[in-house]
């Protein structure tokens, strides 16, 4: 921050663009999206999804941006800024430190699985998944998992790695790190699906994902697709109002929104298409949930010509995306701290790193030491949850829904139509009637179908 208290900004569209979409893109899109989609019948998912993306995820998208960029602080001095301008109750800033907490949480398991994939690089780049069988694979995995200090040991590193980034600023940082390694990870994915699509059942996979089968769709299909768009979009948990804070006034926020959305979106498409024909090709089923691409996916790689080299390109690509969206959800925790404290970003980003790594360790204890802890087993739908399944749960589930109703609800409801259409620059009648549609009425609803399903 400046003397000024003012934050420092992108120096351009395109570097905004890239840094919101590297927030986007992650986990969400390779590793989670494939899953999900394999566990619940694949296209019949990948339709809902688009639904929720469209209907829910892109109009909460176009709001956080809007209300970022409107305040220019942290998701609880924007909050606080944006009430104030709307004459509203000063407890909305509350809604501001709910958001700092989700992605505080958030990051206390996302950095766990991130340790996986780079324990995974040198596990591929050994080449220990040639002619590897089914058990082999879960022996592998189950190995790592089972122990406590290589897994905190790669997750000090993914740490490391990240603050090392948010402690350099927002331009010499964040802007650096993102247009080396957003075109890095496009270039790996298109190799990979080439790759699948010379080596893999093609055809099986892009059946797989986009013959729709509405025998397939469920309650449970439907809840899961929600989740995803919140946790792949990157809203309801402060990222995107903080990069908007960052933003030029000149840039159009709702085309950014469909960009950003869109791809996101293609990313996890062409992870999906690049996972899945693989794994049909090597006759295993896609179905074997969050241990897709940790246990089934080298098997396959195992039988592949070329799969020690491919294997590596797959986990770094992974890695990558991970350090994308870790390097955005330090960022509304240091900007606040920055605020509220007036440390350096130096100073709060260490600060930052270590709290997310000491809590994260509950996480990653979950897996070995911790196994058989369940601190929340007299509640019965959490009874049999970890230390690390909480927090997964409560954030993806209850707290990032949660953010976006708040969000929606100050959008539509508290911020006048005037100011909504001066900060988005949409002087067209319908397109903000239709904005504002959604948000009174179409997300809060939504969200709320997820609350009482659950
Ligand atoms: N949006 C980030 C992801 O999809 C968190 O991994």
């Amino acid at each position: 921050m400046d003397q000024s208290g003012q934050h420092e900004t992108w120096s351009s569209r395109s570097a905004f663009l890239l840094a919101a979409i590297g927030a986007a893109v992650g986990l969400g899109n390779i590793w989670r999206f494939p899953y999900l989609a394999g566990e619940s019948g694949g296209s019949a998912f990948v339709m809902v999804y688009l639904l929720c993306v469209a209907g829910v995820g892109i109009p909460i998208l176009i709001a956080e941006l809007m209300m970022g960029r409107r305040g220019g602080l942290s998701p609880v001095g924007t909050m606080a800024a944006l009430a104030r301008e709307a004459g509203a109750s000063r407890h909305w800033r509350t809604a501001g430190w709910l958001m700092v907490l989700t992605i505080f949480l958030a990051g206390t398991f996302y950095y766990v699985v991130a340790s996986w994939v780079l324990a995974y690089i040198g596990l591929a780049a050994r080449g220990m998944f040639a002619g590897i069988d089914g058990s082999g694979s879960q022996s592998l995995f189950a190995e790592l998992l089972a122990d406590p200090w290589r897994l905190s040991l790669w997750f000090g590193v993914f740490m490391a790695l990240t603050i090392f980034v948010a402690a350099s600023g927002i331009r010499a940082g964040l802007e650096r790190a993102v247009r080396l390694l957003m075109p890095s990870l496009f270039v790996l994915l298109v190799v990979m699906v080439i790759y699948a699509a010379v080596a893999g059942d093609f055809a099986r996979g892009w059946r797989f994902l986009f013959h729709f089968d509405a025998s397939k769709l469920s309650a449970s299909v439907v809840l899961a697709a929600i989740g995803q768009a919140f946790f792949t979009l990157g809203v309801g948990q402060a990222v995107m109002i903080t990069y908007a804070a960052y933003m030029p006034k000149n840039v159009r926020l709702s085309s950014s929104a469909f960009i950003i959305a869109g791809a996101d979106l293609l990313v996890a498409l062409l992870a999906a298409l690049a996972i899945f024909p693989i794994v049909f090709a090597a006759g295993l089923e896609p179905n074997s949930g969050p241990g897709l691409i940790f246990e089934t996916l080298p098997v396959a790689f195992g039988q592949m010509p070329g799969g020690r080299i491919i294997a590596t390109v797959f986990f770094v690509l992974v890695g990558i995306a991970a350090l994308t969206s870790t390097i955005s959800g330090v960022e509304p925790i240091v900007s606040w701290a920055e605020e509220h404290r007036g440390w350096s970003r130096r100073r709060v980003s260490v600060a930052v790193g270590l709290a997310i790594w000491l809590v994260g360790l509950g996480s990653v204890f979950s897996f070995n030491i911790w196994a058989g802890y369940k601190p929340l087993g007299m509640l019965p739908v959490l009874s049999e949850k970890t230390v690390f399944d909480l927090l997964e749960y409560v954030t993806v589930n209850v707290l990032m829904p949660l953010n976006g109703l708040l969000i929606a609800v100050f959008a539509g409801w508290v911020m006048s139509r005037v100011l909504v259409s001066d900060e988005l620059g949409i002087a067209d009648g319908r397109r903000l009637a239709l904005l504002r549609f959604l948000l009174r009425f179409v997300v809060p609803l939504a969200i709320l179908a997820i609350f009482v399903s659950q």
